[in-house]
């Protein structure tokens, strides 16, 4: 197959969803209809329990296991599905925000009872920063939930994007019958039968066709008729440019656990998702189909048998062709290297390929070089942009306990860091060193690692600040005065440059009054702009 067939070939995208929305669920439907996996419950089991909040160590192992679990490929109507997974716990939100990425489209998982929820904003915010395509299913419409006109009123509202209903719901809850697929014209009949692989479909050629009655009960198709002229004449028409645009968001409704709506969902996604795009450079935009190889690593897993200190590095595959055994320059290293064992994430198995193309993620074993954000080329000189650093949310200054220790536990913040298990920052008179964090968990994490892994032993003081701001001006002069003057909240980050720790959001904005030439931003990725 050439290049282009190979790229056309793949979609490679993310589910995102507020925790218990059903993410999990639909995954695995998905892998189901996909044949990658043989029965419901794989997905589930590598799931990091919600409960387990104080049981880091358990994370810890659950996030080893779920390394398999990561990226999920499987095929369907010839074309090969990478869904790159997004851990729901929300102290592992970096996570998700770097995985997002490396995806060219999402699938958003609405609870229709709980509407949009504070995680949707938030994940959404990423997307639409590089304005990354998405479908929206709303989900468990087995279960009384909000009318399906408010809901699609919150999404426009709270996500900022527009929406256009592909399907809409006949009842909900105890009265659900089924889904009216406007786009192709059929009724999809709901039996509660967590098995059924959605045969029930009835062709309705007209809405006001007589069968429609005959079938849902006239009551329902009168309000069916309604709702669906409603529909019409306040969304616009789907128009698939504006979905790839990331303006638009088709929406469809069904129940993940009862497998209802879910091959509908995979039908239209397979059909107007995004093939593999091209990425950003500081050099300029890259294709997929520039014949040159070149990726980015977009997540790092370290291997949790401590008598092992290698790391996977996970690759997004950009531009051209991967071959194993073949040297590729770390442009930040300005080192060649070659990988003897790339590996492809086919559902639960890992295997060792020999190739692979655009928009596919595959992991790189690694004894501890690799950096988040890192490109490979066939050695042309540029890195890609765009893997953002958020504002963390907790910050705590790392207290050495062991002072024999100290290159133990230089080495392995770097490390860990550079993983992207938290964020480092360095304050200055003496190097302290400032963790910053959207969880605690990641404390627990750091302390537990360091301790077995690299041998050292350190405590951690709560630093009293609100967010960790990047500036930019058009006036260095003034950035440079800013940070003398405010020197006790500057730190620098993990490239050397400036960042304000704002102690409150009233100080951000007094500074923002104060230096009105500076612009404060809580994510690193401004360069983007
Ligand atoms: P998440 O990954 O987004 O966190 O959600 P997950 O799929 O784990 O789903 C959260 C809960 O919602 C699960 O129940 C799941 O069974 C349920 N669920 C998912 N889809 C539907 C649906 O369409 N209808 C209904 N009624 N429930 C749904 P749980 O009790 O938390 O877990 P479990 O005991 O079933 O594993």
């Amino acid at each position: 197959m050439s290049l282009q067939d190979e790229i056309n070939i793949r979609r490679t995208f993310g589910i995102i969803s507020h925790p218990d929305a059903g993410k999990t669920t639909l995954t695995e439907k998905l892998l189901l209809f996909g044949g990658a996996i043989q029965s419901a419950g794989a997905v589930k089991n590598n799931k990091i329990k919600k409960t387990a909040t104080s049981d880091f160590m358990e994370i810890e192992k659950q996030r080893g296991i779920s390394v398999a679990t990561s990226v999920m490929a499987f095929n369907y109507r010839n074309k090969q599905i990478n869904i790159l997974d997004t851990p729901g716990h929300k102290d592992f939100a970096e996570d998700t925000y770097r995985t997002l990425t490396a995806v060219d489209s999402v699938i958003l998982v609405i609870d229709c009872a709980n509407g949009v929820e504070a995680q949707t904003e938030r994940l959404m915010e990423v997307c639409r920063m590089r304005n990354t395509p998405v479908i929206v299913f709303i989900n468990k419409m087995d279960r009384e939930g909000r009318d399906a006109f408010d809901l699609l009123d919150e999404l426009e509202e709270k996500l900022s994007i527009k929406v256009r209903p592909m399907s809409w719901p006949i009842g909900i809850g105890a009265t659900f019958k089924g889904v009216y697929n406007m786009h192709r014209g059929n009724l999809n009949l709901f039996s509660g039968n967590k098995t059924q692989i959605e045969k029930d479909v009835v062709a309705i050629e007209d809405i006001n066709d007589t069968v429609l009655g005959e079938t849902i009960g006239e009551s329902f198709a009168e309000t069916l008729r309604e709702e669906v002229e409603l529909v019409d004449g306040v969304y616009e028409t789907f128009d698939r440019e504006s979905y790839l645009s990331g303006e638009v968001a088709p929406v469809y409704f069904g129940s993940a656990l009862n497998n209802f709506g879910v091959q509908e969902l995979l039908d239209s996604f397979v059909e107007i998702s995004p093939t593999p795009q091209g990425r950003l450079s500081d050099k300029g935009f890259v294709e997929p189909e520039d014949n040159k190889f070149s990726g980015f690593v977009f997540k790092i897993h370290a291997n949790i048998d401590p008598k092992h200190r290698d790391r996977i590095a996970f690759l997004r595959i950009v531009s051209g062709q991967f071959k194993r055994n073949t040297f590729y320059k770390n442009i930040r290293l300005d080192k060649k290297v070659k990988f003897a064992n790339p590996t492809s994430f086919m559902a639960s198995s890992k295997a060792v390929i020999d190739e692979a193309y655009p928009g596919d993620v595959i992991g790189l074993y690694d004894t501890g070089t690799f950096k988040i954000g890192d490109t490979l080329t066939t050695g042309e000189e540029f890195m890609y942009k765009g893997i953002p650093s958020f504002s963390p949310e907790i910050f705590k200054e790392v207290q050495n306990d062991d002072p024999m220790k100290t290159k133990q536990l230089e080495k392995g913040l770097q490390q860990l860091t550079d993983e992207g298990v938290a964020q480092l920052f360095i304050k200055q008179p003496g190097n302290r060193k400032i963790i910053g964090t959207v969880g605690e968990l990641q404390f627990e994490v750091i302390q537990y690692r360091l301790k077995h892994e690299y041998g050292a032993s350190c405590s951690f003081m709560h630093k009293p600040h609100h967010k960790a701001c990047w500036m930019t001006s058009d006036n260095q002069d003034k950035i440079d005065e800013f940070v003398k003057r405010k020197h006790n909240n500057i730190a620098y980050d993990k490239d050397g440059n400036p960042v304000f720790l704002a102690d409150s959001p009233f100080l951000l904005s007094q500074a923002e009054g104060d230096y009105p030439e500076i612009t404060f931003h809580t994510t690193s990725d401004f360069k983007l702009d």
